[in-house]
């Protein structure tokens, strides 16, 4: 194919797509990929560049792309129904699904509300944690206690938990309140949310947070103690504690789940993301089976949890998310993440980190943010290090001034060193050796 083919591409792209967080009148300049398809862990553009896509297409992808088993079971699922609707009916593959996730999740006897994003499981957990406690008939519990650097996903009330920040100010006046105590970036974080669990027991419907990693504030990262302390909390005032394990979850951190490495078991799980392996839009919002019990009640009665989505259970997504989970199990993906996890600690530790443009890095198995120390202001180092990234053939995304590094759980140790290779050449062009 020739060069022309994705400017012309670009140009199509922009005349009729609106891209999320981008600006379009500057879309076209910014040198955009318009991936045609895929090999592995490689994106491939409509001219046949090939970059490794060390990103996971923005966290989702874990398998890599194009993996054989999870095309077949999207092509048997099929043939057999793509889709029919979970509100009051069931599917046979959603069945399969849910009771696999159940033997999984760190939750006491789990109950799946399926939907398709993650900021819309985030919206069901805070719907089903304030109703909990009007269907106990317990009145003032209508409050959220959520971090700072929170980030829940853009949903009005998901936005809502989140810590704001320049791109949803103008939202503000459409968000709730909610109980702000310090995020990660905070080393007394966990006492302070602690002392604010117990002094506000009694108006907290739920506590909201991100086990481990606080992703989209740039990875920062906590002790799996600190985020301990606050699941005691929660069970000593009773409070529900609300686990968003949309990026965390599916074995990016090590685990299965960010909660099991913290000993928590919360009562209710968000999941989102990676459910898929990258294939398919599915999120799911996990209930324990106490949280799940107060919704039971009179057919037609106001008990019942009146949310649902018509996408919710996809059939198709369903079966790819099945295949999925026994494909982390049988291809022994945990043991590869711990192993290039080590490999890039070391790499990033050697060739990265010594650096004065380095201020920090952070890390949790394969969830890596590169905090750079830009001299003055403007510059733009993040952006301009991730495009000197993509012009060596390794796809990055920054978060302002942090370069992300989250590739699919697969990454063999040759690309890892080839991820760090590129980030390496792209330090040295933008900031200097
Ligand atoms: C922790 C967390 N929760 C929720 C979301 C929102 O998920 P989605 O983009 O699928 O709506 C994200 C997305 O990055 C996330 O990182």
């Amino acid at each position: 194919m020739s060069e022309t083919s994705s400017r012309n591409w670009v140009e199509r792209d922009a005349a009729v797509v609106w891209h999320g967080f981008t600006q379009m009148a500057a879309y076209a300049g910014n040198a955009p990929l318009v991936i045609e398809r895929a090999e592995g862990r490689e994106l491939i553009d409509a001219d046949g560049r090939r970059y490794l896509d060390a990103i996971s297409s923005l966290w989702v992808n874990t398998l890599g792309h194009r993996v054989p088993e999870l095309d077949a079971a999207l092509a048997a699922q099929a043939a057999r129904v793509a889709h029919s609707t979970m509100l009051g009916n069931g599917n046979t593959v959603v069945v399969e699904l849910a009771e696999a996730l159940a033997g999984v999740v760190p939750v006491d006897d789990p109950h799946f509300l399926f939907a398709g994003d993650g900021a819309v499981a985030v919206e069901q957990a805070l719907k089903i944690a304030f109703q909990y406690w009007v269907n106990r008939g317990v009145p003032g519990r209508t409050a959220f206690l959520a971090l700072g650097d929170a980030y829940h996903g853009d949903t009005i009330g998901a936005l809502s938990l989140g810590d704001g920040g320049v791109f949803s100010a103008v939202f503000e006046p459409l968000c709730f309140p909610v109980v702000r105590t310090p995020g990660y970036a905070d080393p007394g974080w966990a006492g302070k949310a602690c002392a604010a669990i117990d002094a506000r027991a009694g108006e907290l419907a739920a506590v909201a947070l991100e086990p481990l990693v606080q992703g989209a504030s740039g990875m920062l990262c906590a002790s799996a103690a600190d985020v301990r302390r606050i699941g005691e909390a929660c069970r000593r005032a009773g409070v529900l504690l609300i686990c968003d394990e949309v990026a965390t979850g599916f074995g990016r951190t090590g685990t299965l789940f960010a909660s099991e490495q913290c000993g928590l078991r919360p009562d209710l799980l968000c999941l989102g993301k990676g459910i898929t392996g990258g294939y398919l839009a599915m999120s799911a919002t996990v209930a324990s089976g106490e949280v799940y019990g107060a919704f039971l009640g009179d057919d037609l009665g106001p008990a019942t949890f009146y949310h649902g989505h018509s996408y919710g259970g996809n059939a198709l997504a369903a079966a790819v998310a099945l295949e999925h989970l026994r494909l982390i199990e049988s291809l022994d993906v945990l043991t590869n993440v711990q192993a290039r996890a080590d490999q890039l600690a070391t790499l990033l530790g050697e060739r990265v980190a010594g650096r004065a443009v380095v201020r920090a890095i952070r890390q949790r198995g394969l969830m890596v943010g590169i905090e750079l120390a830009p001299p003055e202001p403007g510059l733009r180092w993040g952006r301009r290090v991730c495009a000197g990234a993509v012009s060596r053939g390794v796809l990055l995304r920054p978060l302002g001034d942090v370069v992300v590094l989250m590739p699919p759980l697969t990454i063999t140790e040759g690309e890892v060193l080839r991820m760090v290779d590129a980030l390496d050449g792209a330090l040295d062009e933008v900031t200097g050796r």
